[in-house]
């Protein structure tokens, strides 16, 4: 299923490709593209984080944001090629100290076991994983000890409503507990159509963790929560169709805290508590 959604992914960077000069222009400019609330979770870095790695990256946009935020190296890793082709040109074009690599969020490389005192990931990222503790158990031996995760996702809750035709929050029948769905296409105002028409566009698989399964999967890699926030923002502006009156009172994504005091043992032996 990883493999399947890395492909679609990969059709899917046409989209972000689009969005380069925006990024170079932004970043060049010292700007970040992260949401406050994001920025508030991670505090400032200056001075406070030698490396920061970005998992699920897409074409490094954010994670040249954490460099601006003032981590002194980012590394960045994605499943899809072109995704980190577009990060490489992203990184060329503003000189930012930034290396990535291709690779499942699960297979990151050993070699930065142990190396990065902050883990970033978020904005539409677990959803497209298919096994949370083995990515909790990536994140654990990617920290330094003392080393934090900063995740700021979409909240599961957010799949259950949508707006009605007054603009009203409606339920969906999308069920909380729901398995893994396979699906072709992208939403309109996201990703929205693609030079490859939807009905040949590859399956991808994505699934709505549940709160419960993320904070466990995290304290079960061994880390320390340390705050969970709720929060409406609408982070993908998948609700652009609320009403003024009706925004604000619904949790639709969520940020987490969590550190590790020690690090897990791992199959070379390093880095062991
Ligand atoms: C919505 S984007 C990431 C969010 C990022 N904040 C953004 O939009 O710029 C999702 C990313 O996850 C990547 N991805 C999906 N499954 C993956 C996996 N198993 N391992 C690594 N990357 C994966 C996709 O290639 C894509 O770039």
């Amino acid at each position: 299923m990883h493999a399947a959604t890395g492909v679609a992914w990969d059709e899917a960077a046409e989209r972000y490709e689009g969005w380069l000069d925006e990024a170079i222009e932004l970043i060049r400019g010292g700007g970040s593209n992260l949401f406050p609330e994001e920025v508030e979770l991670l505090g400032d870095l200056h001075g406070q984080c030698r490396r920061a790695i970005h998992l699920q990256c897409a074409g490094g946009r954010d994670t040249l944001s954490l460099w601006r935020l003032g981590a002194d190296e980012v590394v960045g890793v994605d499943l899809s090629p072109r995704m980190i082709d577009l990060a490489r040109r992203l990184t060329a074009a503003t000189g930012a100290p930034a290396s990535w690599f291709v690779s499942d969020v699960l297979d990151t490389p050993h070699e930065l076991d142990g190396t990065a005192n902050l883990v970033y990931t978020g904005r539409g990222s677990l959803l497209w994983l298919q096994d949370l503790d083995a990515w909790a158990a990536v994140v654990a031996r990617l920290l330094v000890p003392g080393g934090r995760l900063v995740l700021f996702e979409g909240h599961p809750f957010e799949w259950l409503v949508d707006g009605d035709e007054d603009g009203r929050w409606a339920l969906t029948d999308y069920d909380y507990f729901a398995r893994p769905e396979a699906s072709r296409g992208w939403s309109p105002g996201f990703i929205d159509h693609l030079s490859i028409p939807d009905g040949q566009q590859h399956w991808k698989f994505s699934r709505a963790w549940t709160l419960g399964e993320v904070v466990t999967a995290v304290a079960g890699a061994g880390l320390r929560i340390e705050r969970l926030v709720e929060s409406p923002r609408d982070w993908w502006s998948g609700h652009s169709d609320i009403a003024p009156g009706e925004r604000g009172r619904l949790p639709l994504s969520f940020g987490l805290i969590a550190t590790i005091t020690s690090r897990p043992a791992s199959p070379t032996g390093r880095g062991q508590a």
